[in-house]
């Protein structure tokens, strides 16, 4: 309030003054304007009364006092008065009273014999007097003074100076309302929200700080305190971290921890990830440029790592906007609005992307993999294409490293087997590790690919080769001892080939969870709350998050959903299973005909059980972020994941950290990783639908002591094996080799 009176209060003062300085210079234009009209006037009525006339009348003794006043009014003057000499000056008698005010200026007019003309002033009336001289010889001896009365040019300034006045209490009294209007409305109470929400981010409220105000007149500066907020909650968990470490080597892996483990191991050497997924992806939509994090396992994992540890991140640049954002050596700092880490893109042509990520990453190896009832498809041009990006991600490593002999380079997944290998030869000295987040086939299916020798022999290039499980390194090694002229050495997992020695080790990947996300921060949506938006309502849901891959068993999910609904009609217009699907590599058939089956079947089974405003399932095929995901993880009964077949699926995990009430049921695929781990899970075999029915019905009706027996344990192995603890693991195998 003071602070608006002290605005107002200016504002009056400065509009007063600029009002005050522009009327001052209008009226002195003005009276100088009225008055020099009115010196032309009488100049001009002077004029017309020729000396002529005057000498005439005061020779032939005309009435001289009738001649003056028929020229005073018929000039409209206020007097006239002839001057002979002192003692005799001839006018009316209303003229009188204004000749004694001149006679100073007569005689100087008269010895002069120059007209003389001011205003003067008698008894508050403004008069101006002309006075000019006449005479012979130039030797004046009469003078003819004219007086007019002057008191309009008053009048008209006076007006002037109202008129201001009023225009200036109308402006100020506008711009007074329309300022305190915006000074409240635009000013104030974003401030007093910005303040409201500073004070409960600074006792501590992360779930307030997530929350702030929508005011775009103070979103940079929130913008900069969120990022101050974040900074000091990561200091102030990293010194808690620290005390934990000390306390203790059994502590929970955190990113501090593994900073500091880094540190140690790296000696100081920047983390060279490779991937061909890039973390974040560069998109045009309209005139913006909009930065997505794609759906996948790989980036939710190694994007805490560097965002812990900073390092340089090199992947195939696929926005369509990546190349307006890069700098001269295509890096870019990432994330956008708090970079930790470089990225650096490689671009692929059309055609490359075709044959070498389409084609032989994700036709061939992919599935032969994956091993779920598609045929891989090995074509020839797609071997070469994989062999020539593989060639020049490993120059372009090269390049990076050349200031480096011995640098750490962690290749990630499928589409690099050959990539160790060709590093090895462009430096020697490096530390190179692969680590494969698909599964690996037993060696009768890898068998059937016609490069299975040049694949195996590029992997072994590396100093270290990584999988989930212990299943897929045992099949690895026998692949490789069916194949290849080697050593393997069963003792210590490792293959020794051409004089270089290559260990295979599991290494379980995990989710960016810490200690700090065992406590509850946020409250718990309500399950009717988010589906309200969708004009569904239903009193228990589920969910599944996937990639809509072939892999993923949805359809299988779905058949599952129907039989359970078949066996347990009670439910109907109670249950909705909500899928969220991330389209995935919709280039390829095989997708884009999953996505259509998908569809197909959740329309399907809905309309077969069509109730009121309920759905049995909610398919929603979009890219979701990990902030839309979060709160239907939370609020849901059970999460379900029912892969044909996979090397980890952190969608399990993901589901298991929101749980901070250790509350819901995970129901997961045997044939994921993750079920060697998560054993509190209700496992199922996903071609078995009956037994999927089933697993839904025991999720919904789990007692919550069981779900909370379940869920502790699940929680405390995904805190124990999170991601930092993978990639410090991963690190000192490769550092002790
Ligand atoms: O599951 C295999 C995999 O490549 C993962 O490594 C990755 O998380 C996911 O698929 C995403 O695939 P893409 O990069 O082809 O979108």
């Amino acid at each position: 309030m003071r602070l608006n009176l002290a605005l107002i209060l200016s504002i009056i003062i400065a509009v007063g003054i600029v009002a005050f300085g522009f009327t001052y210079y209008q009226i002195t234009v003005e009276r100088s304007k009225l008055n020099s009209e009115l010196e032309t006037r009488v100049a001009e009525v002077a004029g017309e009364l020729s000396e002529y006339d005057v000498f005439y009348i005061c020779s032939s003794k005309y009435d001289i006092e009738s001649f003056t006043d028929s020229i005073k009014h018929r000039y409209n003057l206020s007097g006239i008065a002839i001057y002979f000499s002192k003692d005799s000056i001839v006018c009316s008698s209303s003229t009188r009273r204004f000749v004694k005010y001149s006679l100073d200026d007569i005689s100087m007019s008269v010895i002069n014999k120059k007209n003389v003309s001011s205003f003067i002033n008698i008894n508050q009336e403004s008069i101006y007097q002309f006075i000019k001289p006449i005479g012979e010889d130039n030797i004046s001896h009469y003078a003819v003074i004219y007086y007019v009365d002057a008191g309009y040019i008053d009048n008209i300034i006076s007006k002037i100076w109202f008129r201001n006045f009023l225009r200036w209490f109308m402006q100020v009294l506008i711009i007074s309302i329309i300022t305190t209007m915006i000074i409240r409305f635009g000013v104030l109470n974003p401030m007093n929200k910005t303040i409201n929400w500073l004070k409960a981010a600074r006792a501590g409220d992360v779930d307030i700080l997530k929350r702030q105000p929508h005011t775009k007149l103070l979103l940079p500066l929130q913008k900069e305190v969120i990022h101050v907020a974040k900074a000091m909650f990561e200091a102030k968990s990293k010194a808690q971290e620290e005390a934990r470490v000390r306390a203790g080597t059994n502590a929970i892996w955190t990113p501090g921890r593994l900073k500091e483990e880094m540190k140690a191991l790296l000696q100081n050497k920047q983390l060279i990830v490779v991937s061909n997924r890039e973390p974040y992806i560069h998109v045009r939509e309209g005139n913006q440029i909009n930065c997505i994090t794609p759906a996948s396992g790989l980036i939710t994992a190694m994007e805490p790592i560097l965002k812990a540890c900073g390092g340089l991140w090199i992947a195939s640049g696929t926005g369509d906007a990546d190349k307006e954002t890069v700098d001269d050596r295509d890096k870019i700092q990432v994330p956008p609005d708090d970079p930790k880490y470089t990225l650096k893109r490689i671009w692929l042509s059309k055609e490359e992307e075709v044959h070498f990520y389409y084609g032989f990453s994700n036709e061939g190896i992919y599935p032969l993999c994956l091993i779920a009832h598609i045929r891989p498809i090995f074509r020839i041009e797609d071997w070469h294409y994989y062999k020539k990006i593989n060639e020049r991600f490993a120059k372009a490593i090269a390049e990076e490293t050349k200031d480096e002999e011995a640098p750490f380079i962690l290749i990630q997944d499928y589409h690099f087997a050959l990539l160790p290998e060709m590093i090895r030869k462009l430096k020697p000295e490096a530390k190179i590790a692969i680590f494969w987040h698909i599964p690996w086939p037993n060696p009768e299916s890898f068998g059937i690919c016609p490069w299975k020798s040049e694949i195996l022999k590029g992997m072994l290039g590396a100093d270290l080769i990584g999988f989930h499980t212990q299943y897929h390194c045992n099949y690895f090694l026998e692949t490789v001892n069916n194949a290849l002229e080697s050593r393997v050495q069963w003792a210590n997992y490792s293959v020794k080939r051409a004089g270089h020695s290559t260990v295979v080790k599991p290494f379980p990947i995990g989710i960016d969870i810490s200690s700090k996300d065992l406590e509850l921060t946020e409250q718990k949506i309500q399950p009717s709350k988010l589906l309200e938006k969708y004009g569904i309502t239903a009193q228990y849901t589920g969910i599944g998050v996937d990639r809509i891959d072939y892999t993923k068993g949805i359809p299988e999910k779905f058949q599952a959903i129907e039989r359970f609904f078949e066996k347990n009609p009670s439910y109907i217009g109670k249950f909705t299973f909500v899928q969220i699907g991330a389209p995935s590599r919709t280039y390829l058939k095989s997708y884009s005909d999953m996505i259509d089956i998908v569809e197909r079947e959740a329309a399907r089974i809905n309309l077969r059980f069509k109730h009121q405003n309920w759905k049995a399932i909610l398919l929603l095929t979009r890219h979701h972020t990990h902030e839309e995901i979060k709160p239907f993880y939370s609020s849901s009964d059970f999460c379900m994941v029912s892969s044909l077949h996979d090397g980890m699926n952190l969608v399990a995990k993901e589901f298991i950290a929101s749980r901070v009430t250790n509350d819901g049921a995970l129901i997961l695929s045997r044939f994921a990783g993750a079920v060697h781990e998560l054993k509190g899970a209700i496992i199922v075999n996903p071609y078995d639908i009956e037994e999927m029915a089933e697993a839904i019905k025991a999720a919904l009706e789990m007692s919550s002591k069981d779900q909370h027996v379940r869920m502790e344990q699940m929680r405390e192995e995904i805190l124990k094996h999170n991601v930092f603890w993978w990639a410090a693991s991963l690190l000192r195998a490769m550092r002790n080799i």
